[in-house]
């Protein structure tokens, strides 16, 4: 069983295979998640997709807590690792971390990936996160790729946490073309609505849900801090 709650934006935490996994923290700086409070989320590990600040702007302050590790592409963990990262885990796309219970896999994400300080971040990830015989994949930053056809025929996930909010990444539409790219019936948006350009409207909300049901799939619009199951 795995479990996602999402934090806002592009943060989620996945609790799967006794770990507690939480990617891309934007939690302090997003005035959506004002009533989650950072300091009361148990956390095994940090995953970061890239170097842009809505997805890493709380990384350091989980990355202090003791055993807390940081998994990212090489240069991001090496960043947070000079700033005081207990346990930074630089890797690469296509490299995958095993763990008892259950392992990670670093996919490309068509994006940049700038440090907040304007260091390089090397490439946009996606992680492909694995448990139980249950798969998540959540998309990080990024366009609408070819890659996920490779991702579906041969790691299909059963729930693919996607960007949505246009502009920075892809919108709702080309989200429809990915999903089924990745053979995956369930979809939970991310990356809309945080800033005003990637704001998208109620009407364009219900459209893309009804394409996604005309399709046999769902779109999941979740409130900041909801969780879902996978079983
Ligand atoms: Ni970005
Ligand atoms: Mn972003």
């Amino acid at each position: 069983m795995m479990r996602i709650t999402f934090l806002g934006h592009s943060c989620v935490l996945v609790a799967a295979g006794g770990r507690r996994l939480l990617i891309d923290p934007f939690i302090r700086p997003n005035p959506w998640a004002a009533h989650i409070q950072p300091e009361t989320i148990e956390v095994t590990d940090v995953l970061l997709t890239h170097g842009h600040g809505d997805h890493c702007a709380d990384a350091l302050e989980f990355a202090l807590r003791p055993g807390v590790r940081t998994i990212a592409c090489y240069e991001i963990a090496e960043w947070l690792g000079a700033q005081g990262a207990l346990h930074p885990v630089g890797m690469n796309i296509g490299g995958t971390l095993r763990w008892d219970g259950g392992q990670l896999r670093l996919v490309p994400a068509v994006h940049s990936s700038t440090l907040p300080d304007g260091k390089p971040g090397g490439v946009a990830a996606g992680f492909l996160i694995e448990s139980d015989g249950k798969r998540i994949y959540h998309a990080g930053d990024t366009a609408l790729s070819a890659e996920m056809r490779l991702i579906g025929e041969l790691w299909p996930p059963d729930v693919a946490l996607l960007p949505v909010g246009d502009h920075f990444t892809m919108g709702p539409e080309d989200a429809l073309c990915a999903a089924r790219l990745l053979h995956c019936t369930r979809v939970i948006a991310l990356h809309y609505d945080t800033f005003p350009p990637i704001a998208l409207s109620d009407a364009r909300k219900r459209e893309a849900q009804d394409a996604f049901v005309q399709d046999g799939r769902t779109l999941e619009f979740l409130s900041i801090g909801a969780e879902y199951q996978i079983d």
